[in-house]
């Protein structure tokens, strides 16, 4: 590191930087990962790290190596992820690890880039992923209670977190081992439930902390928000800032295992952004204060493909808003002035890891850090935390404009190379630019228009009803998530002397729902939807219906759109509908909630994978080329050609429902163009001064809050792809178009 100091820190920054990323590629051969309260000591040298979470599962492994070189481009030393239980370990002891689940692929990737990682195994994830990441199957194992000192959680959570670490051993990727991997954490957020469980939350923490340890993978366990995280264990921060932030322990490192540079969105929910300077403030303001390893979550957020959003009604978009688009872009100006910010960062690391901080008051709001160290390496972080006005201070003799709610970094103690409110960066337009379907020449017919495949679902029971029962069965413990679908039906009569209208009768469906969606059909017809909104999954709603005179029958289509991910005894809350009548009829009410409903798990579509390419025959499609719009229960099948280029590509479906997509058998996911209200607070320039919250700086009020679902280019073929729709409610296919992602460079 003395190197770097020959230089001073402006003139050269490009060479710089280069040196600084060459010193962190390492060699295969083993090293010791220990810490002391400064920062972790790799090969007994402190390091000071930053760290990009990019999800496996959310990219595809065409992405990998592109999203982590450009992480590493952008001046990450580590790629952080977790591990994910209920994509790897299906059903009890039959595991996975093909496909987008390939995490020792993913981990060489990240080595073969020169990078370290950080491996967050939980395994309760929470990350707005399906149930949290723990596999459904578990909460049917009689007597286990998640999350506590329940002996069959414990026991799979060690079977699983024993199985993944001895995976890494096996294929030495830990830094003992001359891999990768760093620092391992197991659970996740829990000082913030803890309570909720009483002793046996206690217990349980202790436990999991002990447990990690006995794996003796050589390097240090990290347990994010943990207040009691027993010693060697690191508790670590997660919040928008983690400057104030302080281990339990005073020999621990400071680290910050998630810092949001952006928030999730749910269906229905305007899009949230949180702005660069505000981003760079808080991690400048982290390192000022002694931090040495800083994780951006999400550095690359990807997308919760098929139905591995949580929940409930996260999107299928994970975007994040991060410093890599959902798209595997990079995002601008945010990728750029990070980059700038992390080299300011490691010019001043040597100081940083080797001396205590000097604090200096400089002003009501304004201070200085000043590192100084042994050898006489001196760097300052000068902050201005007033979130209104600029300041001019006075530090070491010179004078120094500071912009509101910024950091200034002075490497050297005189020279500002970088300033956090001050961006830079180039910038980019990105655009969706739309093209119509392009038939593949095989499905073509005499008039050139798409040839589509039509195939209607029944509305209600399908071949044999899986179960009779006097009210209704919990939804959630009916599917066990194998399917987002399950039908309830039962009939009513309705008196010949009813005044029935021309547009059907006075009659009112009332609908009470523990969530997450229904759609109510009456003798076939879709007659009313509901769902929950924001995230609260119960609803209720009344809607005129028609009837006809004698026996009616209803089915009801309730929906789950992602499971609870987080939350005390979050795997008890249920779904589905809870009450159901009948009202306005001159005979009175009809209380249909302790009738007997007859239910059917799931679509036949599903049932008979007709989405797959072994499936696809398994039911008589018919052809046309003018598909029925505003059909529900309609799947749809398409061959058609991928769009030219090379660009990431979305599919538009802002003319349908809501729904299921697939691409050549492979899970695009749910789509639902679901508008935010217009009611809610957009903005049109965002203010960065001041603390950020996920509403500050949105957009996208009065619009949908996912038009566009990304199809990544790897799953398709050149020519002959097969896209298969299940639409719900009704849209209009001729309208579905493929966009590319287009991005265009300005300074
Ligand atoms: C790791 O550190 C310990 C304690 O400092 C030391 O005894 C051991 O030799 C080191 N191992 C390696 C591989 O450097
Ligand atoms: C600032 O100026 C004063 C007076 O000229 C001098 O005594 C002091 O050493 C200077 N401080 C620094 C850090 O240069
Ligand atoms: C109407 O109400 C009467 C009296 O409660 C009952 O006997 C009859 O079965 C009802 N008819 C229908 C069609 O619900
Ligand atoms: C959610 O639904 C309730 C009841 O229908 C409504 O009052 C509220 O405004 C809705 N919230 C949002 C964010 O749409
Ligand atoms: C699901 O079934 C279990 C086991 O029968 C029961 O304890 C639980 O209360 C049910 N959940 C709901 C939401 O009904
Ligand atoms: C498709 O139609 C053919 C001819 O009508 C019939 O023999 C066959 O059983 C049908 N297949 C399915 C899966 O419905």
């Amino acid at each position: 590191m003395k190197l770097l100091r020959l230089a001073p820190p402006c003139s050269q920054p490009l060479l710089l930087f280069i040196t600084v990323s060459l010193m962190f590629t390492f060699s295969s051969s083993s090293y010791n990962v220990t810490y002391d309260k400064k920062s972790l000591i790799i090969d007994g040298h402190r390091k000071l790290i930053i760290s990009a979470a990019i999800h496996y599962p959310r990219s595809v492994p065409a992405m990998w190596p592109g999203v982590v070189q450009l992480a590493k481009e952008g001046g990450a030393d580590a790629i952080e992820t977790y591990v994910f239980w209920n994509g790897h370990e299906l059903s009890p002891d039959n595991y996975y690890f093909g496909g987008r689940y390939d995490l020792v692929k993913f981990c060489k990737i990240v080595q073969q880039a020169g990078m370290y990682l950080i491996l967050r195994i939980g395994p309760f994830v929470a990350a707005e992923w399906n149930f949290g990441g723990v596999p459904v199957w578990l909460h049917y194992v009689p007597g286990t209670v998640f999350r506590t000192d329940s002996e069959p959680f414990k026991h799979h959570m060690q079977k699983f977190m024993t199985y993944i670490v001895n995976l890494m051993k096996q294929e030495r990727l830990f830094g003992s081992q001359g891999g990768p991997i760093i620092l391992a954490q197991v659970e996740n957020e829990y000082g913030f439930y803890e309570n909720a469980y009483g002793e046996g939350g206690k217990r349980y923490a202790s436990w999991a902390a002990k447990m990690a340890l006995s794996q003796n993978t050589g390097v240090p366990w990290i347990m994010c928000e943990q207040f009691d995280a027993p010693d060697p264990v690191i508790d670590t921060c997660n919040s928008f800032y983690c400057d104030q932030f302080k281990p339990i322990n005073p020999n621990k490192p400071k680290i910050w295992t998630e810092n949001w540079p952006g928030w999730f969105k749910t269906f229905g929910s305007r899009d949230p952004h949180r702005p660069p300077e505000d981003v760079a403030f808080s991690v400048a303001r982290f390192f000022q204060k002694g931090g040495s390893l800083h994780n951006y979550y999400m550095y690359h957020g990807g997308t919760n493909f098929g139905r591995t959003a949580g929940g409930p009604f996260i999107t299928t978009s994970y975007d994040y808003d991060a410093p890599i688009d959902e798209y595997g872009l990079a995002r601008l100006p945010k990728w750029g002035h990070l980059k700038e910010l992390h080299r300011a960062i490691k010019l001043s690391e040597h100081a940083l890891l080797n001396s205590e901080s000097t604090l200096v008051s400089l002003g009501h709001l304004q201070e200085a850090d000043v590192y100084e160290d042994a050898s006489g390496s001196c760097a300052a972080f000068i902050s201005n935390m007033d979130d209104k006005s600029d300041k001019v201070v006075e530090f070491r003799n010179r004078s120094y404009t500071v912009p509101a709610w910024s950091v200034s970094i002075l490497p050297d103690c005189k020279n500002v190379v970088f300033n956090t409110a001050k961006v830079s960066s180039a910038t980019s337009e990105v655009e969706m630019v739309s093209s119509g379907l392009q038939p593949s020449p095989i499905s073509l017919v005499k008039d050139l228009k798409t040839q589509w495949g039509v195939f209607t679902e029944h509305a209600g029971i399908w071949g044999n009803a899986d179960l009779s029962h006097n009210g209704f069965v919990d939804h959630i413990n009916t599917t066990k998530d194998t399917t987002d679908y399950l039908w309830y039906t039962t009939s009513f009569q309705v008196n010949e002397k009813e005044d029935f209208l021309t547009n059907g009768s006075n009659a009112y469906l009332l609908v009470e729902s523990k969530g997450h969606a229904l759609h109510a059909f009456i003798n076939q017809k879709l007659q009313a939807s509901g769902s929950g909104n924001g995230t609260v999954p119960p609803f209720k709603f009344r809607r005129p219906i028609s009837v006809k005179a004698g026996m009616n029958e209803i089915a009801l289509l309730s929906m789950t759109v992602g499971l609870q991910n987080a939350g005390s005894f979050y795997e008890w809350i249920g779904a589905g509908p809870t009450s159901v009548k009948i009202e306005g009829l001159k005979n009175g009410t009809i209380d249909l909630s302790s009738s007997t409903w007859t239910s059917k798990i799931g679509l036949q579509g599903e049932h008979l994978r007709i989405y797959k390419a072994d499936g696809i025959q398994n039911v008589n499609w018919t052809s046309t080329s003018e598909p029925p719009k505003l059909q529900p229960l309609t799947w749809y099948k398409a061959v058609i050609d991928a769009p030219p280029g090379n660009e990431p590509v979305g599919l538009d479906m802002i003319h349908m429902g809501k729904g299921l997509a697939w691409l050549n058998g492979e899970e695009i996911g749910r789509y639902w163009p679901r508008k935010s209200s217009e009611h809610e607070e957009c903005v049109q320039h965002c203010d960065y001064r001041g603390k950020f919250s996920p509403n500050k700086c949105s957009t996208g009020c009065g619009e949908p809050t996912q038009r566009w679902y990304h199809v990544p280019r790897s799953w398709f073929k050149p020519s002959g792809n097969v896209l298969v729709i299940f639409e719900e409610k009704g849209g209009d296919p001729t309208k579905i178009r493929l966009a590319r992602r287009t991005q265009k460079r300005m300074s």
